[in-house]
């Protein structure tokens, strides 16, 4: 029951026994998130068009792209909310797409573009929503294994806690999230996603509206979590903020990836250059004979294009 899998139709017999984060180590070449030939169609526009990529536990995989480009769906198809054709393996297991419930048993969470927190519940509601106990319910087993329910409820809301400190948030606990700033609903979100226990993390645009020291706080905790082994995905349109977090930078076009590789190298390709500007540019010979048109040029294009 939470905001991310409202359209499932999964049957309480598809959870596997484990909870959420239990599941899937990395598989033996270290990859944690691998997706293959991702399709999504919405009627006759093609929005993601055989995006395939991986990324290992500890690694960052920054995705970006213009607007429209495809981005969120592709996050979309990975947590099972659309329709998709493709693979997708966590941990090296396969799991099957457009099972939203499936997804996230999987540890595959994510923050959403715009924040999706309930206002009128506390900080804390909003995050225990993530830590689900689907292990035995009703009346009959709450009667016959209560001692062990209330320790099952002791640990969610210590997970709950937990992820709150985790991105600074401990203290409000009680608030209603909708006394929340923008920047703080926002770490709320993440609050949430990581009381899943996520394997692997997806984060759409999680800079946008945040301040630069928002934005830096926002930085050192996305280095932090991937120092936990999780596998991040990040979305963002500041590419100085993708610049400092991310080993690896897939750009989108039209829902195919052009490009990816070291952001340094990315940055250079002029299929990138196109992508962001609509037209192809010459690569500028750089002073020292090296390869082409310097990265922040590119971020300034794509800054300027985006704001046109
Ligand atoms: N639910 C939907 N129904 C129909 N078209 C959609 C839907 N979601 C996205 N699209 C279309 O898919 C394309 C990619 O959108 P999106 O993934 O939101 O792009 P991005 O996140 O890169 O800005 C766009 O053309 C958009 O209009
Ligand atoms: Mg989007």
């Amino acid at each position: 029951m939470t905001p991310d899998d409202p359209t499932s139709t999964a049957r309480a017999d598809e959870f596997p026994p484990t909870t959420p984060g239990d599941a899937a180590p990395p598989s033996r070449d270290g990859v944690m998130l691998l997706a293959g030939d991702i399709r999504v169609r919405f009627g006759g526009v093609v929005a993601v068009d055989g995006v395939s990529l991986s990324v290992a536990a500890g690694q960052v995989y920054g995705l970006v792209g213009p607007n429209g480009s495809g981005k969120t769906t592709f996050l979309n198809a990975l947590t099972g909310v659309v329709p998709a054709a493709g693979s997708l393996r966590v941990g090296g297991t396969a799991v099957p797409l457009g099972r939203a419930r499936r997804s996230r048993a999987a540890g595959v969470l994510r923050m959403f573009q715009t924040p999706q927190t309930f206002v009128n519940l506390s900080c804390l509601e909003n995050v225990l929503l993530a830590c689900e106990d689907t292990r035995s319910s009703g009346l009959f087993a709450a009667w016959l294994a209560r001692p062990l329910m209330w320790r099952r409820e002791r640990e969610r809301w210590r997970v709950a806690a937990a992820a709150m400190e985790r991105v600074g948030l401990s203290g409000l606990d009680d608030l209603p999230a909708g006394a929340l700033t923008y920047g703080q609903q926002r770490l709320l979100e993440l609050a949430r996603a990581l009381a899943g226990r996520p394997r692997a993390l997806l984060l759409d645009e999680p800079s946008a509206g945040l301040n630069d020291a928002e934005t830096e706080q926002l930085a050192g905790l996305i280095r932090e979590l991937r120092g936990d082994g999780l596998a991040i995905v990040v979305i963002d349109h500041k590419i100085d903020f993708i610049d400092s977090i991310c080993d690896v930078v897939g750009v989108l076009e039209l829902g195919r990836m052009v490009a990816s590789g070291p952001p340094g190298e990315v940055w250079r390709d002029p299929k990138v250059v196109s992508a962001y500007l609509g037209t192809a540019l010459e690569p500028q010979a750089a002073p020292d004979g090296g390869p082409g048109r310097p990265a922040a040029d590119v971020a300034a294009g794509a800054e300027a294009a985006r704001h046109a």
